[in-house]
């Protein structure tokens, strides 16, 4: 079985990229061989820091470790020392429509964010395809805001088998149970997200303790006082009782018996100290990895190399069944 997804090293990773991310990764590991990808060329399609790049590269690189990635057992890589990603982007935008493209949330959501909307961010999800179907994936694991994209890449791995002959397997995505789409403690009504990477409503993995016990405790909630699992009525009290289901394991009813008739002054504390307690191993793991680039970009040579050879045969076949003239 292959797994395949893939994380932007820009902003500062928050715990709605470990539900929806980081710990899908570590689990699915175990299901078969895995390829992590450190998405850089994704990353230039809104404006970024050239100098931050790299950085983040590394960051998120030492935060898959950190988070369970055993580099012994599964592959992770940086998606531009593997220049088939950006050919297989190339060849698979003719299966691709425009209409569809036009439609996918993310991008309009984004467009409206930024002041110079580049022809990348709209290209983007073709790139992402290109990502997941070289490695002839099974598996992707992925938060609910990757949904659309995910389906956009079985349309399109549908259409290429179709007119070009068998050549990619069609993907499934996974999707966690709870906490699937993690939302901002300030709003509740908008997902956690890099971009508001500074705000009060996102706690970032690399979040101190007292920080991450300030953002849970001024978290919106609502002038009642059940704790009950009810997003459209109790949206803010839902995302905590979710955010405590993911670092504890337990179920929400099993959290909505415990809470029963209790308030939200204990239940908030008690969100803040599982986060923290989940949080502070991870960084602590993390400062280390961090801390040896060497090893770093080591462990990331020996993932392009596997993923280069991965992916070779797959964007081959694409050449060939395309009619590429290959000599
Ligand atoms: P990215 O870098 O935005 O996010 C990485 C992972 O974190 C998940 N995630 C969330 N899950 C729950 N709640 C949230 N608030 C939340 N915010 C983010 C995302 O769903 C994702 O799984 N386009 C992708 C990267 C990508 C990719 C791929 C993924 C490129 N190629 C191929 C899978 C397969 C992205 O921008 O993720």
């Amino acid at each position: 079985m292959r797994i395949f997804s893939g994380i932007q090293p820009t902003g500062d990773p928050h715990i709605g990229n470990y539900s929806g991310g980081f710990r899908q990764y570590a689990a699915t590991q175990e299901r078969g061989e895995a390829f992590f990808c450190i998405v850089d060329l994704h990353a230039i399609t809104i404006q970024h820091d050239p100098a931050e790049l790299r950085q983040g590269t590394l960051d998120i690189a030492a935060m898959l470790f950190a988070t369970g990635i055993d580099p012994n057992r599964s592959v992770v890589f940086v998606q531009s020392h593997v220049t088939a990603h950006a050919e297989a982007a190339w060849l698979l935008s003719a299966v691709t429509s425009y209409g569809q493209l036009a439609r996918m949330t993310q991008f309009k959501e984004k467009a409206e964010d930024e002041e110079f909307v580049s022809a990348g961010l709209f290209t983007y999800p073709i790139l992402m395809a290109g990502d997941i179907l070289l490695y002839q994936t099974d598996i992707v694991p992925i938060g609910d805001d990757q949904r659309q994209h995910l389906e956009l890449a079985r349309d399109v791995a549908q259409r290429f088998n179709h007119r070009f002959g068998e050549t990619f397997v069609v993907p499934e995505g996974v999707f966690p149970d709870t906490g699937g789409r993690v939302m901002n403690l300030q709003e509740p009504d908008v997902k956690m997200s890099k971009s508001r990477g500074a705000s009060q409503g996102t706690v970032l993995m690399l979040d101190p303790p007292d920080t991450i016990r300030k953002k849970v405790k001024s978290a919106v909630t609502d002038s009642g006082s059940d704790v009950r699992y009810d997003p459209d009525a109790k949206a803010g009290i839902s995302n905590l009782i979710e955010l405590l289901s993911v670092t504890t394991g337990e179920s929400i009813p099993e959290i909505e018996a415990r809470y029963d008739g209790s308030g939200y002054g204990r239940f908030k504390e008690e969100v803040a100290e599982s986060i923290v307690t989940l949080l502070t191993p991870i960084r602590a793991r993390y400062e280390e990895l961090r801390a040896d680039e060497g090893e770093l970009g080591r462990l990331l040579a020996l993932g392009a190399d596997k993923a280069r050879a991965a992916s070779a045969p797959t964007l081959e076949a694409m050449y060939e069944r395309m009619g590429f003239a290959r000599l």
